[in-house]
């Protein structure tokens, strides 16, 4: 099959291009490389330097060739800084779906799977996993522009019988078991690679955002699942959305606490990390973990690398071995 992948170069699009190559699959990346980088495209792939708020230039890209899918990863993704540039965030996002759902259905591309995310439920603190079921309620612009783009999907189907899958993903994280690629955002702001770095002696403390949530140790709960687990959904779920769409939250259904986090970092790096207290960031839930129930029946889909040591071992592999990170 013949996939387009949007956002190719950054950190979940890369390692879910390595799954469609090595499942045989023929790929292509569109990408403006505002956040992604060069090096994270193997050798071989196809890129098209495209901006996707560039309505004709995504089009033509459409057109370009008979594609079976397209893969939706390119997006904003910063909770904090669509707190503060709401309206940039609400406009990219939709702008930038609309664009391509827009040219998949003009060029009869009958599948698309697209990145949402949980950060749609935000809301009421909660202890147990979320089902797809849940209530969505956004807490930040960067939720509330992904539920939009589940919209234009709905209507997708509807009207001109475009299938998606929309992939609720709780926190990515990790590096591929093989070295082929990493987590590169700048500036970083996820946890597991910034703790990480304090370990390895390249930042000096972390900052603890929130340390009063009402959880076993004060600090917010996240999911995470390791990105390699993540690209096997979607190559799974590429195969079961023939018939009819999809939405599915994808995560591991275990959360960690960040300060049990930084204990893994300390376990498996052998190093303290040292840390410092900072206030809560708004738009942040205190407890994100995913039912992802109905993808593991669906789609048979089983995390093989999701345990919080896996994931923070082979992102440490992955820094130490790119300490610069990916150089273009
Ligand atoms: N990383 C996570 O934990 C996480 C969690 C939930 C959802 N998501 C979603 O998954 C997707 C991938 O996340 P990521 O961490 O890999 O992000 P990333 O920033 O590493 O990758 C995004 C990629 O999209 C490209 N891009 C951005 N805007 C573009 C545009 N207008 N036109 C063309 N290309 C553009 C960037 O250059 C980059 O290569 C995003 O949609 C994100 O919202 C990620």
């Amino acid at each position: 099959m013949r996939y387009l992948v949007t956002g190719g170069a950054g950190f979940v699009g890369s390692h879910v291009v390595l799954a469609l190559l090595d499942a045989g699959h023929d790929v292509a990346v569109l990408d403006n490389f505002s956040t992604g980088h060069r090096a994270a495209v193997p050798e071989g792939v196809p890129v098209y330097h495209v901006d996707l708020m560039d309505d004709q230039a995504t089009a033509n890209v459409l057109g370009d060739k008979p594609w079976d899918g397209v893969l939706h990863f390119a997006s904003l993704s910063l909770v904090g800084a669509s707190m503060a540039d709401s309206f940039h965030y609400l406009r990219q996002n939709y702008v930038t779906g609309l664009n391509l759902v827009q040219a998949c259905a003009a060029h009869g591309v009958k599948k698309i799977v697209f990145s949402s995310t949980a950060a749609l439920f935000g809301g009421p603190e909660r202890a147990e996993p979320i089902p797809e079921t849940a209530l969505v309620q956004p807490d930040s612009p960067y939720g509330e522009s992904k539920f939009m783009v589940e919209r234009i999907l709905h209507w997708a189907d509807r009207l001109y019988g475009v299938k998606s899958a929309c992939l609720r993903y709780f926190n990515a994280a990790g590096a591929d078991p093989h070295g082929r690629a990493g987590e590169d955002h700048r500036p970083e702001t996820h946890l597991i690679p910034l703790a990480i770095d304090v370990a390895l002696g390249r930042r000096s403390a972390l900052r603890l955002f929130g340390t009063d949530y009402p959880t076993h140790d004060g600090s917010c709960i996240r999911d995470y699942i390791h990105v390699t687990d993540l690209a096997d959904a979607h190559i799974r779920v590429l195969d079961q959305i023939g018939a009819r769409s999809v939405v599915y939250n994808l995560g591991n259904g275990r959360g960690y606490s960040n300060l049990e986090v930084i204990q893994s970092v300390e376990r498996v790096s052998g190093c303290r990390v040292a840390w410092e207290k900072a206030g809560r960031r708004p738009g942040d839930a205190a407890v994100l973990v995913a039912d992802s129930t109905s993808l593991r029946q669906d789609t048979g889909w089983t995390p093989q690398w999701s345990t919080l040591d896996k994931i923070v071992e082979t992102t440490l592999q992955w820094r130490k071995n790119n300490p610069e990170g990916y150089t273009r």
